[in-house]
């Protein structure tokens, strides 16, 4: 017979991947030693060059020495899509060429174990098992797979997608776009300025009457745990508290939280996490994470369905087709960087700094709305540009301080 029908495809029988099969074995049970790759040469340089840490001071000359960003300008977007780490970007570099000296060895074997130790690292800085954290390419990516795999599974009880009124664009765009396609509704929280402007008292009450008239019905909260515009540092875990109280499942978009905050991850008590690493870890551009609990792994599955089909959680995000994996592989020498200078030094400048900044913004521009200084921590502020005819009015950075 030239051709067959399958009447029960669902019986099929996936072929196993030796190569993917070693990959989640060793994700599964850790890499054994002799598989364990040395740090890359762009983290050994680093190290030699910095035996004691980096004790430059924050400010200009580290901008000159660490970041590859035009010394002419005051580059005050990072949270759009942060800054890459030179070594960062080195290590990056050293990868592709190790993928295009020899690409079936990198692709099926040596970047599977360089990124079992980025993921191991990833997961030891988040507080987290490994086993639960997967590599994606942005928190775009990995909010939409959540999305996908919750709405695909029933609960005809509860018709709700969560939101709120400044919830990232591109991720409200797609609750609206799932909720349609279902024909399930949105609640959107209204978190106007003069709500913001009260602070967590004011973000927990807008979600306590929301979850009061209609938590039953939600059947999945995405919450931001640092929202982008205006920034907010929210108070993440009374809101996932809340949530999984009314019974919803729970994403929370940390795109700005890596780097920026202290993360414990599995004690906030959340389904789902997600978080960039290519903003605030500064780290190359196309690597971010999901974190799923254990108990929903069984549930979700990548947007792509690939050689891992069939093969468990870890398998299936693994492999997703043909990928340049470099803007992973170069977390590592982003976290040595960050460790050799010191988290809590990075976030104590970031903190001071936005407050000059914004400071000087505010006074520059005659403007009495500074929005996020008081959430410091969370590296990021809104300061409302003056009207075209008196722009630009701005003076001289202030003078660095020492950190
Ligand atoms: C709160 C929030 N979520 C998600 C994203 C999306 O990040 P990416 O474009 O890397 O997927 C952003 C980007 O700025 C964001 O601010």
């Amino acid at each position: 017979m030239a051709y067959r029908v399958v009447r029960d495809p669902s019986a099929y029988q996936p072929a196993i991947q030796p190569w993917l099969a070693r990959a989640s074995k060793h994700a599964e049970k850790g890499l054994p030693e002799a598989a364990r790759p040395a740090p890359c040469k762009a983290i050994l340089d680093f190290q030699a060059t910095h035996p004691d840490g980096v004790n430059i001071q924050l400010g200009a000359e580290a901008k000159k020495q660490l970041f590859m960003l035009d010394s002419k300008i005051h580059y005050l977007n990072h949270g759009a899509y942060g800054a890459c780490l030179r070594v960062a970007a080195e290590a990056q570099q050293e990868f592709r060429r190790q993928l295009e000296n020899e690409p079936t060895m990198f692709l099926e074997a040596s970047v599977f174990d360089s990124l079992q130790v980025a993921r191991e690292e990833v997961a030891s800085l988040i507080h987290a098992d490994s086993r639960d954290v997967v590599p994606l390419t942005n928190a775009t990516v990995a909010v939409n797979t959540i999305v996908a795999g919750v709405l695909r599974r029933e609960d005809t009880d509860r018709d709700l997608i969560m939101v709120t009124s400044n919830t990232y664009n591109a991720v409200k765009n797609l609750a609206f776009h799932a909720a349609a396609q279902q024909s399930m509704g949105v609640l959107e929280v209204q978190l106007p300025l003069d709500t913001l402007l009260q602070g967590d008292k004011g973000i927990l009450a807008a979600f306590a009457e929301a979850l009061t008239a209609h938590g039953s019905k939600v059947r999945l909260a995405i919450l931001d745990h640092v929202a982008s515009f205006p920034p907010v540092h929210m108070p993440i875990r009374e809101l996932v508290g809340m949530c999984r109280k009314a019974g919803a499942k729970v994403l929370v978009d940390g795109a700005h939280a890596v780097g920026a905050v202290d993360l414990d991850v599995p004690s906030l008590g959340a389904e789902y996490y997600t978080a960039n690493l290519h903003k605030w870890l500064c780290t190359a551009k196309g690597a971010a994470f999901l974190w799923v609990a254990r108990a929903e792994q069984d549930h979700i599955r990548p947007l792509v369905i690939s050689h891992g089909c069939g093969q468990g959680f870890m398998a299936e995000f693994l492999w997703q087709g043909t990928q340049d994996w470099s803007a992973w592989l170069s977390v590592p020498a982003a976290i040595a960087v960050y460790r050799s200078i010191g988290f809590d030094r990075i976030r104590r400048y970031n903190a001071l700094r936005l407050e000059s900044a914004a400071q000087l913004l505010k006074t520059g521009w005659c403007t009495d709305l500074v929005l996020g200084v008081k959430a410091g921590s969370a590296c990021m502020a809104a300061v409302p540009l003056p009207p075209l005819a008196s722009f630009p009015t701005v003076v001289a950075a202030p003078p660095d301080k020492q950190f």
